[in-house]
């Protein structure tokens, strides 16, 4: 890839920075469509974020920017604007500059996770689902997957509050689910989803136990490093289908290049 004068600029704001493979996403997918824009991850804490998106303002070739852990939620208040989505979730995850310095936020987090199980030919409208995590990325999943019809819907989450307050957000906005909180049992589910960070290092414990799960279940894991985490490995060892959060992520990126599109 040459980046000119003449490219696009993307950044992924992170902290830590080690894990983010957005960027790499990013610049694959516009290799592939033959876009000129470059990504890079920025390292940026979150005491300096206002001041970092200030400067973004300010830089002309910068189209937008994508935003992880631990932004996404705390962005929120130094943009001129969120979609919808965004502000419905509650975090942004994509950014878009316009050219004349102002920042829109989207969450584009919910749409590629049900695009990655219609590809992966796993239905969700009609179905019973247990999510597990109800973090930024839990907030985004659970609101897509009662958007996508899915009949009912458990959130389970070590901090039990936030699955509860989930629950009724979710509820209020989608009366037809059936929403709820608590613990249950993964076999008795047509899809079990995990959105918390547990699978991220080798020694962390499995995010739930998923005894009793076969080929009726799906498992589906938006981690995106490693690309099958433990989880999916026992899951498929046990007949089930499953889906990684590689297919999540790939799935944002034609809604990015059209979201920051001018
Ligand atoms: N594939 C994709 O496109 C995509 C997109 C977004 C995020 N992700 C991935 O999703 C994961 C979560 O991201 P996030 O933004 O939602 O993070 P977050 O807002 O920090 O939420 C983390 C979630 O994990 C739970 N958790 C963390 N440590 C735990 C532990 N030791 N035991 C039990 N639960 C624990 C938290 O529970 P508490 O509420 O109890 O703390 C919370 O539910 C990350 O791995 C991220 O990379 C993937």
């Amino acid at each position: 890839m040459e980046i000119t004068g003449k490219t696009k600029i993307m950044f992924v704001l992170a902290d830590p920075i080690d894990h983010v493979r957005a960027s790499a996403v990013l610049n694959a997918y516009f290799q592939s469509i033959g876009d000129d824009v470059a990504a890079s991850p920025l390292h940026v804490l979150p005491a300096d974020l206002g001041a970092v998106l200030a400067s973004i303002r300010r830089m002309r070739n910068v189209v937008g920017f994508g935003v992880t852990i631990p932004h996404k939620t705390c962005v929120i208040e130094h943009l001129d604007e969120t979609t919808p989505a965004a502000a419905l979730i509650g975090a942004v995850n994509f950014v878009k500059r316009t050219v004349d310095g102002r920042l829109i936020g989207d969450n584009l987090d919910a749409r590629g996770f049900v695009a990655s199980l219609a590809q992966h030919q796993i239905a969700v409208r009609g179905r019973k689902v247990l999510q597990v995590g109800a973090g930024g990325a839990g907030r985004a999943t659970a609101f897509g997957l009662a958007e996508a019809g899915v009949r009912e819907l458990t959130i389970m989450n070590r901090d039990g509050a936030k699955a509860h307050a989930l629950a009724e957000a979710v509820s209020q906005r989608y009366p037809e689910t059936k929403v709820s909180a608590g613990r249950a049992e993964a076999r008795a589910f047509d899809l079990v989803v995990n959105t918390t960070s547990l699978g991220m290092k080798a020694d962390d414990p499995l995010p739930l136990d998923i005894e009793g799960v076969g080929p009726d279940t799906a498992v589906s894991d938006i981690i995106v490093t490693p690309e099958v985490t433990r989880l999916l490995a026992r899951a498929a060892a046990q007949g089930a289908r499953t889906v990684g959060g590689k297919p999540m992520l790939d799935a944002q990126m034609a809604l990015v290049a059209r979201f920051i599109a001018r």
